[in-house]
């Protein structure tokens, strides 16, 4: 498969397609299988590469994993796990930053754990303190040795008392899945609480484990020795289907993602209302439809659950290019999010970053010099371009932008939305896309 897609934008994307499990639940849901004594069945997983990547990862570690992809169900057998070295995690890693979630699951099993260096970002950019933090309040020892940082734990792992700073949903993860098997009660407070990390905790339940949830983003877990395989049907991609929304938004057209759910998009509904989207909830999915009249500018951020997700920010953004007024646009989850929107210039929109907060949430990065909040003018034709695809989601906004865009682009890099995108090719055509590999 060519790794660019040349796209004859233009026209309205038009159709139904369908979204299968979370992208963002999935992989983690791989990972606690690791914890069970007996074979875990996990249904409605998507084909996409960051499956594949847990899936070697785990096979890796003498993990029996079997996908069928018509039925999308995944069985895991850790009757044999063993460990596996550094470089071995690393080729199979990727990017990814699943080997960090392994680790508590491992520690438990079979005493040892190894997280690869798997790049010079992984103290940058997306650092891991939060869960190197918390392993070692568990009870890890943590060596740095040259080929990455080995962890055992000699003495066992033991409950703990522990507040975020931030509301991190992958040092909450690495929580849930160290605390369910340590010895004793452990409490978490200012925990991320997004819908992923419920079916998270559900499928804990499962295999088990006694969790408890309250209204104050606070989380008790009390340990138990021993914990089962699962049988879990995952919960809809809502990244996905978002972004398909932004879509029908941004190329005026009419989408039905089957398999969307109005639960866990709540504020993503309420925004697409107020840019003057229109939206049907059924009980198979949610119809979104561009209103066939000017859409509206808004005042936006971005927020841990239930609050607006960092991950819809790209895409939306590209549909607030074709509002008419100002849009404004605070990032508060990650320092450095808008750098997609420089394509998105190219093609024509008027976009303006700032280093100051653009919005009344306190955020960490209003005194510390990062470009994190957008203003967006429109609205702007686009025109179209020959793009380079930066990340997943900024990659897949850039995709709607050569959508919308009269003309042909040409978008290249475009292997990393198979990451998260399950066949997005085939669902372009399905949706009267022209685009050509
Ligand atoms: C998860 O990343 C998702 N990834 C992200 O989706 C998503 O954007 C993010 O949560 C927020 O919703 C997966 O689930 C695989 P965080 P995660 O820990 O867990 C800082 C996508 O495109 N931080 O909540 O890594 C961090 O730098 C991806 O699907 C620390 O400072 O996100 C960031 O500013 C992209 N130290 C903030 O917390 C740490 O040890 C949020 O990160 C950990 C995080």
């Amino acid at each position: 498969m060519t790794d660019s897609l040349r796209v004859d934008g233009g026209r309205p994307l038009v159709g139904e397609i369908a979204v299968r499990g979370a992208k963002n639940f999935v992989s983690k849901a791989m990972v606690a299988a690791l914890l069970g004594s007996t074979p875990s069945v996990l249904r409605n997983v998507p084909e996409i590469r960051d499956v594949k990547v847990v899936s070697s990862l785990l096979t890796l570690h003498g993990v029996g994993v079997r996908y069928d992809v018509s039925t999308g169900e995944l069985t895991l057998d850790t009757a044999n796990l063993r460990s596996a070295d550094a470089a071995h995690i690393a080729d199979h890693a990727g990017s990814s930053r699943i080997p960090i979630l392994l680790c508590g699951p491992l520690l438990h099993r079979l005493g040892e754990a190894v997280i690869p260096d798997l790049g010079g970002c992984r103290i940058g950019d997306r650092p891991i303190d939060f869960h190197l933090e918390i392993l070692t309040k568990f009870g890890a020892t943590v060596t740095q040795r040259e080929d990455g940082l080995h962890l055992s734990a000699p003495n066992g792992l033991h409950g703990i008392r522990h507040e975020f700073a931030f509301p991190s949903v992958g040092a909450t993860e690495q929580l849930l899945l160290t605390a369910v098997l340590a010895e004793g009660v452990t409490t978490l407070h200012n925990a991320a609480v997004e819908p992923e990390i419920k079916d998270l905790i559900d499928t804990l339940q499962k295999m088990g484990a006694i969790i408890s949830v309250d209204t104050d983003r606070s989380i008790t877990i009390e340990g138990v020795e021993q914990l089962r395989g699962y049988d879990h049907w995952s919960l809809t991609d809502r990244i996905e289907a978002g972004s398909w929304a932004a879509a029908a938004l941004a190329t005026r057209g009419d989408i039905f993602v089957k398999g969307a759910q109005q639960r866990h998009m709540g504020m993503f509904l309420n925004v697409f209302r107020k840019v003057g989207g229109e939206f049907e909830v059924t009980t198979d999915g949610i119809r979104f439809f561009h209103p066939g009249t000017d859409l509206k500018p808004i005042a936006l951020q971005t927020d841990v659950h239930p609050g607006f997700m960092t991950d819809w920010q790209q895409p939306m953004v590209v549909a607030l290019t074709q509002a008419r007024g100002l849009s404004i646009v605070h990032e508060t989850v990650y320092e450095n999010r808008f750098g997609f929107t420089e394509a998105l210039e190219k093609m024509g929109a008027q976009v303006q970053l700032y280093k100051e907060c653009l919005g009344d949430k306190k955020c960490r990065f209003g005194q510390r010099n990062f470009r994190h909040s957008a203003v967006i003018s429109g609205p702007t034709p686009l025109r179209a371009a020959d793009i380079e695809v930066p990340d997943l989601r900024g990659g897949f906004s850039h995709l709607i932008a050569a959508l919308a865009a009269e003309g042909t682009s040409t978008v290249s890099g475009i292997g990393i939305i198979d990451r998260g995108y399950e066949n997005f090719r085939a669902k372009l055509t399905a949706l009267g896309a022209k685009v050509e590999a």
